[in-house]
């Protein structure tokens, strides 16, 4: 299995460019199953998990057709063309290797009647159900059966417009029943809808598409569903993830970088925070300049919380910040409850940890030394190759693929500014 290793110490200088945003393009590239003609999506990043879509999508009847760079399935710019569904199953072997597989639900039950989804089960960071999918289905109509691990959805007259009220907040949820909701007969109200940059990133080409939706950005989404939606262009929104990484990665190294490709809003209640903790943002053209103002940064408290409040997806990140930073920083995760897995690892780097509950509360140190280390998902994995950026000495991250499923050429960016980290292949280590 590939690492990374990591001599570190260096200041990051340069530009680094952020590519489309993993979380919208897999629920986008499902959103082609809803047209016989062909959605075109560009910015699409080139990640194992957009390969993995890609494969679910080609056993449904999906035609793929690169446009652009990029040698395999992902790419800049990709046809995708639902022609005919030449197969509404969607199987365990490729769900279990990603749970964002199970966004072909809604539209396929929507477009065809019926869906054989695998439920995914639980994963690394947390139990993680899809009641809230099956629940807003079956509001609009649909009968579910759970069989054999799998979600069996029926709608043989096809789905209709319902009030659905979220008890909680989700992402997923609310792209699935959003997309199912465009070709349903009548209103569908998705009430407490999540408002992330990526579901809104979907809603517009939804509407692109043909779709009738309004509330666009709020937390209330009324979808008049239309017979058919049509093919349309469409440009995947900026990763905020990765560009909230590469910002951290610029505090920790006390460098500065330009991230381009980019925006601010997109990650604004993470760069307030980080503007506490001392870091300094300025927008410049086509992106955002990030340094370390005066050289020092200082604990702060975070809590993660659904858009527009401090994102999950950089909580880990936020942590490996914290660890050197002076003072004490209480972070707090709301969103998933076994998402701490990388402050064990944190502290074998040197960081000073106690984690009770929900929260974590990290003493920053003077320095963090490097040591061989391994997490059990994709934003656990940066975090402690942010820590090793900053670490004395060598860090070497175990379980690259993780990094792979949602960071492009994360070493390659990194060096180019300054970093002194590569990749290790397999072969080599023997
Ligand atoms: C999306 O996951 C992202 N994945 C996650 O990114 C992200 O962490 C998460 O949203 C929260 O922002 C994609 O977009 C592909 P949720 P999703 O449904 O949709 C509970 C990354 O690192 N819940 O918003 O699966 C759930 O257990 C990843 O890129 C239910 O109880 O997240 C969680 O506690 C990891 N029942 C909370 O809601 C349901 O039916 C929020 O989950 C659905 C969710």
């Amino acid at each position: 299995m590939d690492r990374i290793r990591i001599r570190g110490g260096n200041p990051l200088r340069g530009s680094i460019e952020v590519g489309g945003a993993k979380n919208a393009a897999l629920p986008l590239m499902t959103a082609s199953l809803l047209t016989d003609e062909t959605l075109v999506l560009k910015n699409l990043p080139i990640l194992a998990d957009i390969n993995t879509l890609c494969n679910l999508l080609l056993q449904h009847g999906v035609a793929i057709h690169m446009n652009g760079a990029g040698g395999d399935c992902a790419g800049r710019a990709v046809d995708f063309t639902a022609k005919d569904i030449t197969n509404t199953t969607a199987p365990y072997d490729l769900v279990r290797k990603m749970r964002a597989s199970v966004l072909v639900l809604g539209p396929l039950v929507a477009r065809c009647g019926e869906a054989k989804v695998s439920l995914p089960g639980g994963c690394a960071i947390g139990a993680r159900p899809v009641d809230l999918h099956i629940k807003g289905l079956e509001l609009m109509g649909a009968q579910i059966e759970i069989t054999g691990g799998y979600i069996v959805a029926k709608a043989p007259k096809g789905l209709h417009g319902a009030e659905i009220v979220f008890p909680k907040v989700s992402v997923g949820a609310t792209e699935n029943l959003l997309m199912a909701a465009t070709l349903a007969k009548g209103e569908t109200v998705l009430v407490n809808a999540a408002r992330e940059p990526e579901v809104t990133d979907l809603v517009h080409c939804l509407v692109a598409m043909g779709a009738k939706i309004s509330g666009i950005g709020t937390d209330t989404l009324r979808i008049q569903g239309v017979d058919r939606l049509h093919g349309a262009r469409h440009m995947v929104v900026p990763d905020r993830i990765e560009t909230g990484t590469y910002a951290m990665a610029a505090a920790i190294t006390g460098g500065e970088l330009d991230i381009l490709n980019t925006r601010l809003d997109l990650i604004s209640a993470a760069a307030k925070v980080l503007a506490q903790a001392g870091v300094e943002f300025t927008e410049i053209d086509n992106g955002i300049r990030v340094s370390r103002a005066n050289g020092a940064l200082h604990g702060i408290d975070v809590m993660t919380e659904p858009f527009p409040g401090f994102p999950t997806d950089l909580q880990a990140q936020m942590m490996a910040l914290m660890c050197t930073a002076g003072g004490a920083a209480m972070i707090t995760e709301t969103i998933f409850e076994n998402r701490f897995m990388h402050a064990p690892e944190l502290m074998r780097m040197g960081a000073r940890i106690t984690v009770h509950g929900a929260s974590a509360l990290v003493r920053g140190v003077e320095r963090l030394t490097g040591a061989p280390v391994m997490a059990t998902d994709l934003r656990a994995s940066v975090s402690l190759v942010l820590a090793g950026l900053a670490a004395e000495g060598e860090t070497t991250v175990n379980r690259v693929y993780h990094l792979d499923r949602g960071y492009e050429r994360l070493e390659e960016k990194l060096a180019a500014c300054g970093a002194d980290i590569e990749r290790v292949r397999e072969r080599d280590d023997d």
